[in-house]
């Protein structure tokens, strides 16, 4: 069974399926990690946003997802680009690759690919990459609530966070729409283990 979670950036996603997936004893996998992962090569190649090259560049040495419990890894041959990978370099830069349909195939593919059951985080894991999944979420807040949750984890100030938080949402719209199955619930007035609680009730209930 596949269970995904869907959301607009930094709306607890990752805390959230990680918290679900302990919960039921599975593994979850964060498709975001992948996008990023294609950014932080275009960056290293010194491609200009969105050069479709990277594929290419990509292909001696694919990303590859490792999906453990605890928090997912992205490895390149050796190297664990996992710490690189949530700079606000990539934030920025991340959309315009997100936006090709050739990356996007290659990480749908990548997805597709591992072994079930997980749970799914991104933004088009219930639309697009598993229209059949069991269960499906979709997570929103404010975006000054997320700002302030992201505040922790980057060195900007929280107005920039915040813009840069409302233009990402309207680059990413394309592939940010709920499921029409999906369970929208607004995390803003809930702690990450509250929304774990709802999910994992909805699912076993
Ligand atoms: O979830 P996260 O914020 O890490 O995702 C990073 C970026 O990857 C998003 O801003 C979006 O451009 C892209 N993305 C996507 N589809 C997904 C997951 C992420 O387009 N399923």
């Amino acid at each position: 069974m596949i269970i995904t979670i869907d959301g607009v950036a930094a709306s607890g996603k990752s805390t959230v399926a990680s918290g679900v997936a302990r919960a039921l004893g599975v593994p979850y996998i964060s498709s975001g990690l992948l996008y990023r992962a294609v950014t932080l090569c275009g960056l290293e190649e010194a491609l200009a946003g969105g050069d479709l090259r990277v594929l290419e560049r990509l292909e001696a040495q694919p990303p590859r997802l490792e999906p453990r419990a605890e928090g997912n890894q992205v490895w390149r041959g050796e190297r664990d680009i996992t710490p690189d990978l949530h700079a606000t370099r990539i934030d920025a830069g991340v959309s315009a690759y997100a936006a090709l349909p050739e990356v996007r195939a290659w990480v749908d593919d990548q997805l597709r690919g591992l072994p079930r059951p997980f749970v799914a985080e991104g933004r088009d894991m219930g639309t697009n990459v598993f229209p059949q999944a069991g269960a499906k979420f979709y997570l929103t807040a404010s975006p000054r609530v997320r700002a302030e949750r992201r505040s922790s984890e980057r060195p900007d100030e929280l107005d920039a966070i915040e813009a840069a938080l409302i233009e990402r949402d309207a680059r990413d719209a394309a592939q940010s729409a709920p499921a029409a199955d999906a369970l929208v619930i607004d995390t803003g007035e809930l702690s990450a283990q509250e929304v774990i609680d709802l999910i994992v009730r909805e699912v076993e209930g």
